[in-house]
């Protein structure tokens, strides 16, 4: 039996940027929620829906954000947490420096209050043909073997949940340019790597070459301390370069 959290007599301050409307001004309100040990954002934004009353005791409309895994793995409570990228669900409150200050990422267009909208990730997924072919669903036997070694390498790169916290550190990554940024150069290693996948690793490459691509990569470097899942991104965009100067190469002779 899971044992309930004492309350406390301290209350835990959140200020939170609101925004009603993806086109409407964004505003401060700020909340206070019981301390309860072990609490996490997510639990702490239940408790304002539950009663959306702000410090001043005026009744507001009940905050929104994005969660679904609840354990990092879907990325999709990604937020600025005391100005910090991250993800809310694993965000312990008594980790943190109060008054708690909770922000949308700036990089990607708000949806409501803490939702974005990262679709902009997806497409370039899709840019970059971030996927395994297959011939069709009936069953084609077993995969070719893969060493140890890429297998282990390739696990790691896997780990990405798209959650935008590389994109949002990135100074390279804004809202009016085409660049593609951090996780998608590591899917396309990623994909490059897998023997079947190494089929469109030629498409990829092009994909990268292309507007906001791999060249204009500023090496920050940013993008890799950020990473909640400690993906060597630096080692991906290192990488993906090494392949496209080939790729350049083998096109100056054959396109
Ligand atoms: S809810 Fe999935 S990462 Fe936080």
């Amino acid at each position: 039996m899971i044992e309930k959290p004492a309350m406390t007599e301290k209350n835990i301050i959140i200020k939170i940027k609101r925004q009603d409307k993806p086109a409407s001004s964004a505003y401060w309100q700020t909340f206070e929620v019981p301390h309860r040990p072990f609490a996490n954002i997510i639990s702490c934004l239940m408790e304002i829906q539950k009663s959306p009353t702000t410090g001043n005791g005026e009744t507001v409309s009940p905050v929104t954000w994005d969660s679904n895994c609840l354990e990092e793995v879907c990325g999709s409570c990604t937020m600025l947490i005391n100005g910090q990228v991250r993800q809310a669900c694993t965000a312990l409150v008594d980790n943190l420096t109060t008054p708690i200050t909770l922000e949308p990422m700036s990089k990607f267009p708000v949806v409501r209050d803490l939702q974005v909208d990262r679709e902009r990730m997806f497409k370039n997924l899709k840019k970059v043909k971030a996927w395994i072919d297959i011939d069709g669903s009936h069953d084609i036997g077993e995969g070719p073997i893969m060493q140890d070694q890429d297998r282990a390498k390739r696990y790691i790169m896997s780990e990405c949940m798209t959650c935008g916290c590389c994109l949002e550190a990135c100074p390279q990554f804004t809202m009016d340019n085409s660049f593609l940024g951090a996780a998608t150069f590591n899917q396309v290693r990623l994909f490059n790597l897998h023997p079947t996948g190494e089929m469109k690793k030629e498409e990829r490459l092009d994909a990268v070459m292309g507007e906001g691509g791999i060249t204009d990569c500023g090496n920050a470097q940013v993008c890799v301390e950020v990473c909640p899942k400690n993906i060597p991104l630096t080692e991906s965009i290192a990488d993906i370069g090494r392949q496209t100067t080939w790729q350049a190469i083998k096109n100056l002779f054959t396109k």
